[in-house]
């Protein structure tokens, strides 16, 4: 019979999402339901190399439920990514006696949730990024949050493109996928979506979008460009130079990865630390979180890793059809 888990460490890692705290109190809360002591690791996996932790209880985790960022701060590991440094972080695991650790992060977290268990200790994933890129996870905690922090912002900038009779070029995150820039382009009903999935056709997926909506009588414009497909910068040029008007540029950054985690992102990032924690407490291990048709599903990191998730595409065919000008039933004659 499998020795019962004891301690297990928690850590975040990579880019933080609103929601990571309501993950890391689940952890603690729960691994503390089922008898299991948990030390919370600070500044991701080069906090386990460094030994670098924090000893939590159930009140250390108290009030966090509503704040956004890591109360465990986060880091990216370049030591991580060699031998060396994951030996350091096994006996920093051994030295605090910890028999398994939560990793809370994306995709490269995950990658080094895979070697770090390779090496003997066992990890369990739960998917956080604001990019909602995890192949074996329909949802990541941050992406709701982070599509309604662009979408307030997207509105106020309406306001002002409206009165000005502007054309404003928006950037949104998505180093790799478009997911927040789709789902923020339905949502403000914007006049063109640019996302890395879908090769540009200028002329036709911005030129004519512009031209159509005008057509339509509109006499202003937003274009929601994922940072992933091209600068906002130069699409804005291009705008200028197809159709001689100069569309306002703002880059949204990082004030989407901020603010406190909706309700759907503390109630997805409890489930999940509860379900990872339970993982370790059943004698499981090594898999990640995710969720799947809404229910909770448990993946072997390698196998997770290898799953794609392709933004649905029938959701850029829908935000098109919601646009002005495609029929000539709504442009304007004389
Ligand atoms: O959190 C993921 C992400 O938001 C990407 O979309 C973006 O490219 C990246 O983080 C930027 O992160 P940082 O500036 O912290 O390196």
């Amino acid at each position: 019979m499998m020795e019962k888990i004891k301690r297990i460490g928690v850590l975040t890692s990579g880019g933080d999402a609103p929601g990571m705290n309501p993950a890391v109190r689940a952890v603690v809360r729960t691994a503390m339901d089922f008898g299991i002591e948990c030390i919370g690791i600070r500044r991701g996996w080069q906090g386990l190399i460094n030994g670098d932790f924090v000893r939590l209880d159930g009140t250390s985790v108290g009030h966090i439920l509503s704040r956004g960022g890591t109360i465990l701060y986060t880091a990216r590991s370049e030591e991580f990514m060699t031998e060396a440094g994951r030996k350091k972080a096994v006996a920093t695991c051994r030295m605090l006696g910890l028999q398994g650790i939560v990793a809370i992060g994306g995709d490269g977290t995950f990658r080094g949730a895979l070697e770090l268990s390779r090496l003997g200790i066992p990890v369990v994933g739960i998917p956080a990024t604001i990019d909602n890129d995890v192949g074996c996870t329909n949802y990541t905690i941050g992406f709701d949050t982070a599509c309604n922090t662009a979408v307030e912002c997207i509105d106020r900038l309406r306001d002002t493109m409206q009165s000005h009779e502007r054309c404003s070029v928006v950037e949104v995150m998505g180093r790799n996928a478009g997911f927040l820039a789709l789902y923020v382009g339905i949502a403000v009903g914007a006049t063109a979506v640019l996302v890395p999935e879908h090769e540009l056709d200028f002329q036709k997926d911005v030129v004519e979008c512009i031209q159509n909506s005008r057509l339509a009588g509109n006499t202003h414009f937003m274009i929601v460009v994922a940072e992933g497909s091209g600068s906002a910068v130069d699409i804005g040029k291009r705008i200028h130079e197809a159709i001689g008007i100069e569309p306002r540029v703002t880059v949204l950054g990082h004030i989407q990865r901020g603010g406190s985690p909706s309700a759907r992102d503390r109630e997805t990032a409890t489930r999940m630390g509860y379900y990872a924690v339970k993982a370790f407490a059943e004698g499981g291990g090594n898999v990640i979180v995710g969720t799947q048709e809404g229910s909770m599903v448990m993946l072997p990191i390698e196998e997770a890793l290898q799953m794609k998730k392709h933004l649905q595409m029938d959701r850029y065919e829908i935000m098109q059809a919601m646009l002005l000008g495609r029929s000539s039933a709504d442009t304007l004659t004389e």
